[in-house]
């Protein structure tokens, strides 16, 4: 049996008028239901969902004005035409207003019912076709976004790796250091977008040494103050590097300032306390923690519990002595280095699903 090409709703007190309706538009391949008043209209809409409803306006239980609003608030997609004995220009006007389609007045000709009832469907498919359009459209907008973030999430790995393939000392440090850092950041419940911030200034927190000279990066005596001062440069080469593709300040500010101390003592320009930005706090004890725990060409790397005690006893002038805790509690729990690792890749999933929401 061929599937009706509408479903009406016709809701008028005289059974007549219902009869009328129906044989009038009989040959044309529409499904009907009828209801008596609004009570029963109610319930017949919530039971099933109608195409259209042609309503009457003078009923008992609920009149026509109520029922328009009615379906209109819960059933936007169901189209109403007025069908009714008051001719008001007032009311025809507030049904119009109100979202009915058309106001017929009664008596009335089935033909002129039947082309309102067939504009009426056509202009409520076209509605619907753009609303799934749009619905489409979101889709794929979400899709492009998430694909460009991809893309820019990859470049921004390629970039950190050119850096370390010239620091053969540094090799695996900016993954590291995001790893370390997007624990700490998890136990201060920030939001999500906090947590992709800390990401990417992470991987790109020391992008800025590509421009020190190799022969002071890979040198394995103590360096002089004057190569000293030149390591000093590469927070601020950093940002002249990425401050045309990156528009996201805070993460600017986490690479300016992660070599900034609590006490004012830091570089590159002396920031104190709070004056640093909570992502370059974390960034900081992530990037010392690394930098202590890793071979380099003038020392070999110390114990986790020598680096452990490094960073509480500096904390609270070179650290936030508020992270301090949290971060010994994330290495004391993990039984190696490489589970933490693990568990931050776990947090990237998470949290770039969030970012996108
Ligand atoms: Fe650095």
């Amino acid at each position: 049996m061929k599937k009706p090409s509408a479903s009406i709703l016709i809701i008028d007190d005289e059974p007549y008028i219902q009869e009328v309706i129906k044989r009038g538009l009989n040959s044309f391949d529409y499904h009907f239901e009828t209801a008596n008043h609004a009570v029963e209209a109610i319930e017949k809409l919530r039971g099933k969902s109608f195409d259209l409803v042609i309503s009457d306006i003078k009923m008992p239980w609920g009149d026509g004005i109520y029922l328009l609003n009615y379906i209109k608030t819960n059933y936007p997609d169901t189209a109403v035409i007025i069908l009714t004995a008051i001719y008001e220009v007032q009311t025809a006007i507030k049904c119009l207003r109100n979202g009915a389609y058309n106001y017929i007045t009664k008596p009335f000709e089935v033909t002129t019912l039947a082309f309102s009832i067939k504009e009426a469907l056509e202009k409520r498919r076209l509605t619907l076709e753009n609303k799934e359009y749009q619905r489409n459209l979101e889709g794929r907008l979400l899709q492009q976004t998430e694909h460009l973030r991809q893309i820019y999430l990859d470049t921004v790995k390629t970039i950190a790796n050119c850096l370390e393939a010239k620091d053969v000392y540094t090799r695996g440090h900016s993954k590291r250091v995001t790893d370390y850092a997007l624990q700490l950041a998890k136990t201060t419940s920030q939001s999500p977008e906090f947590m992709y911030q800390i990401q990417l200034s992470g991987l790109l927190h020391d992008i800025g040494k590509i421009g020190i000279s190799e022969a002071i990066l890979n040198k394995s005596g103590e360096l002089t103050q004057e190569e000293y001062d030149q390591i000093k440069l590469h927070p601020n080469i950093s940002i002249h590097i990425l401050k045309p593709i990156i528009h996201d300040g805070e993460i600017i500010d986490n690479i300016q300032y992660h070599h900034e101390r609590l006490d004012g003592l830091g570089y590159p320009n002396g920031r104190k306390g709070d004056a640093i930005p909570l992502g370059a706090r974390i960034l900081s004890v992530a990037d010392a923690f690394d930098a202590m725990t890793s071979d380099r060409a003038y020392r070999k790397a110390m114990s986790m519990e020598k680096a452990i005690s490094e960073l509480e006893s500096n904390a609270g002038t070179q650290f936030d002595a508020d992270l301090i805790p949290s971060f010994i509690y994330i290495l004391n729990s993990v039984t190696s280095l490489q589970e933490l690792w693990h568990l931050s890749g776990l947090i990237i999933d998470n949290f770039t699903q969030g970012c996108i929401e």
